[in-house]
Parts: C-alpha cells; structure tokens; sequence
C-alpha cells in the first residue's frame, strides 16, 4: 500500500494537471469566440456538433468508466466547468457592462435574465435595487413619497452601479429620462435601447398592476404618446438600437452581442 505522502502528491499531481486542462479548455473557447466573429457566425449559439450536444456531457463520453462510479459528481463539476466557460466567454466579450433602456414592457428583464444565462455575467435591475434599498415595492414607494422620490432613488441606484464592469444592467423605463443617469450609465455601459410597438407594449403589459406610471392608462393612445415623449431620450442616450417585436429572445440577445461588439475582434 502506498503511503499518506506518496497518495497526496498524485492528488497534487492531478490537480496540476486539471488546471493545465482546464485552462487549456477556456483557451479553447476564446479561440472559438474569435472564430465566429472572424467567420461572422452566431456568438451565443449552443455548441452543436451534427445536431447532438457538445460541451461536458459529451466531452466525458458515454463510455467513460468514471461515470459508473462518480457520475453524480462529475455531473456537477461539469456544470461548473460549463458555467465557468460561459464567464471566460462574457469576459473576453465584453469589459464594460450592458445597461438595457427602453419603455415598459419593451423585455428588459427577459433579456437581461437571458444574457446573464448564457454568458454567466453578473446582472442588476434598478427597480431591484431600489425595492431592496427602500424596503417597499415601486407601487408603494410611488404611492407613499411620489415619482420625484422614486426618481431619486433610481438614480442612487445607477450611481451605486458606476464602477462596476461586466454587469448586464436592466433600468426602469423611465430611468433615461434624467441626464444625469444617462451620464453615469455611458461611464461604464454600452447602452442598448430595446424597442416594440405600443401595441406589443400593452398586451405584454395589460395585466401587470406593478407599474404605477400605467394604473388607470392601460390603453394604446396613453402609452403611444408617453413612448413618443420619451422617445428624443432613449434615442439621445442609446449606443444601440435592438426592436424586440416577434424575435425570440435568444436572438435578441444575439443581435445584442453582435453589435455591442463590432470592431471589439479583429
Ligand atoms: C417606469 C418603469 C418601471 C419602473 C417604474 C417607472 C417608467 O420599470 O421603473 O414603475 O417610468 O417607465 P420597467 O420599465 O422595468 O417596467
């Protein structure tokens, strides 16, 4: 039988190794993000290889013996090792943050949830922010102290944002409407203007009774001609310009990527 020592420096001897791999492996993935750019192919589209599924499950291979007896394990190291390639992907693509801007309803949220998924990035919504700073919710906060209140806050948000970096940020709707934001968020932020019609705004929004600024307008004339109020705003501030009318939102994130990072690769 070997000794206590002989059997820690194989582990030691293991882990050198796992690390040499595993850096091996992100290098990998860098070189595959400047592949598609290079080749002007999808950023976020899913390693597929003749349609089956790459990545982890298939790196370990079916036949592999490890699987029968640390299967569970290894199932878990693999999602991490898979989060982490997502990380050094979202890194090497972006060393600012994404502030998404537009009117209610426009999909802020989904996209910012989406984006945060596949490119495992840190994510921030300024309403969040503001509900857990005040202790209340936005109806309430609008209810109790006013917009002007709420709009302060928003902006205590944004600023406590400032020297963050590779963060997905997601604002109010109304948050760009205040120079001083828009002056904060293009510190750190490309900032990407999502867009819809009024008529896809109020069916997404119609049911929602969490935005004060909509209670008792839920109608096409109101929100038509509060998005043309704002629209000099949004338009002022954003870098990008994405509409999010019937695209799935994989694509929109797509479309994000793709022009958050033009001429980032050469
Ligand atoms: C607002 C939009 C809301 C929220 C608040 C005010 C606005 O955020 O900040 O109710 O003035 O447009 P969402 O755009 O996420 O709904």
């Amino acid at each position: 039988m070997r000794d206590l020592k002989q059997i820690r420096e194989e582990v030691a001897a293991c882990d050198a190794q796992l690390a040499r791999l595993l850096a091996r492996r992100m290098d990998c993935l860098k070189e595959a993000l400047l592949y598609k750019k290079g080749h002007g192919l999808p950023i976020l589209e899913p390693a597929t290889e003749n349609g089956k599924k790459t990545g982890a499950e298939k790196e370990r291979g079916p036949a592999d013996p490890a699987r029968d007896v640390y299967g569970e394990e290894l199932e878990q190291i693999f999602a991490c090792i898979s989060q982490m390639g997502k990380k050094v992907q979202g890194k090497a693509l972006l060393d600012h943050n994404i502030a998404l801007i537009g009117f209610m309803g426009v999909g802020k949220s989904t996209v910012s949830h989406c984006l945060r998924d596949l490119l495992a990035m840190e994510e921030a919504e300024t309403d969040a922010m503001v509900v857990e700073a005040e202790g209340m919710a936005i109806t309430d906060i609008f209810a109790k102290y006013g917009e002007p209140y709420f709009r302060r806050c928003e902006s205590d948000a944004i600023i406590r944002l400032q020297n963050r970096r590779q963060v997905i940020i997601s604002c109010g709707g109304g948050a760009v409407t205040r120079q001083e934001n828009v002056e904060c968020l293009k510190k750190s932020s490309r900032i990407v203007l999502l867009t819809a019609t009024p008529e896809t705004i109020l069916e997404r929004v119609k049911n929602s009774r969490e935005r004060p600024i909509l209670n008792g307008h839920m109608d096409l004339p109101y929100i038509t001609g509060l998005m043309e109020k704002r629209r000099e705003a949004y338009e002022a501030a954003a870098d990008i310009t994405v509409s999010t009318d019937d695209k799935p939102v994989v694509e929109i994130c797509e479309e994000i990527i793709q022009k958050a990072t033009a001429g980032d690769f050469s």
